[in-house]
């Protein structure tokens, strides 16, 4: 299995939101879609157990299968606050790390140590398409989209996406949807804005 940690001590950064529309989007593709939930809250287990049978089915990954003989995706949700012991383990299973940020002084400067570990795994691992950030919960045109900008641009791993702030995805969670599960027409922004994200896990080798 191609596995993929999200991954961000920061509570609130947007962990969840991503690996539930990150599974429906690869589910919706075709693919074959694990999720691992590490955080006690087990959020993503209770969006996986809210989903409608009739869409694009994820299943929960058990601890007793072995990934390594699995195909498709396992993707992990981890609880804010991961670090030690916990977090080398999880970071020892992914091929990618995703690092979803909010645009606010406070996630930003939280999120530095997180990405400067993950430089350091990087560079012992010597793998150009490991570890990647997200933007989340953006404004367009606002001070704070401008100062994630800036602060994205100045990190040395790659901004994968910008996810805009809006009620599709706040909603669509509450009956175990992601985004893509939601009509084209109502959500045409937000899924040009996973474009450079999905081009990346299909593209670049972990
Ligand atoms: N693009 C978005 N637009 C609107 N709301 C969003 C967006 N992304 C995340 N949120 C909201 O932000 C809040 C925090 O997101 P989420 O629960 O995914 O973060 P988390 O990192 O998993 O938190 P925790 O550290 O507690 O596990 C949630 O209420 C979620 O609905
Ligand atoms: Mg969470």
């Amino acid at each position: 299995m191609n596995v993929i940690l999200v991954a961000n001590p920061k509570g609130g950064s947007g962990k969840t939101t991503l690996v539930v529309n990150l599974a429906a989007m690869l589910a919706i593709r075709g693919d074959n879609v694990r999720l691992l939930d590490l955080d006690k809250q087990q959020s993503a287990t209770a969006w996986l157990h809210r989903r409608p049978a009739d869409l694009a089915p994820v299943w929960l990954y058990k601890p007793e299968q072995n990934h390594k003989t699995l195909a498709g995706w396992l993707i992990i949700d981890s609880p804010a606050g991961l670090h030690g012991k916990n977090l080398e383990r999880s970071l020892k299973l992914a091929h990618r790390v995703l690092v979803p940020i909010a645009p606010s002084i406070f996630d930003m400067t939280a999120s530095k140590t997180f990405l400067e570990a993950l430089k350091i795994e990087k560079t012992i691992r010597k793998k150009r398409a490991y570890a990647g950030m997200v933007g989340m919960r953006i404004t367009p045109r606002t001070r704070a989209a401008a100062q994630l900008d800036s602060f994205l641009a100045a990190e040395e791993l790659p901004a994968l996406a910008h996810l805009q702030e809006t009620q599709a995805y706040v909603n669509s969670t509450f009956e175990g949807k992601s985004i893509f599960d939601l009509p084209v027409y109502q959500t045409v922004r937000e899924r040009e804005q996973w474009q450079s994200l999905e081009t990346w896990l299909k593209t670049t080798p972990a």
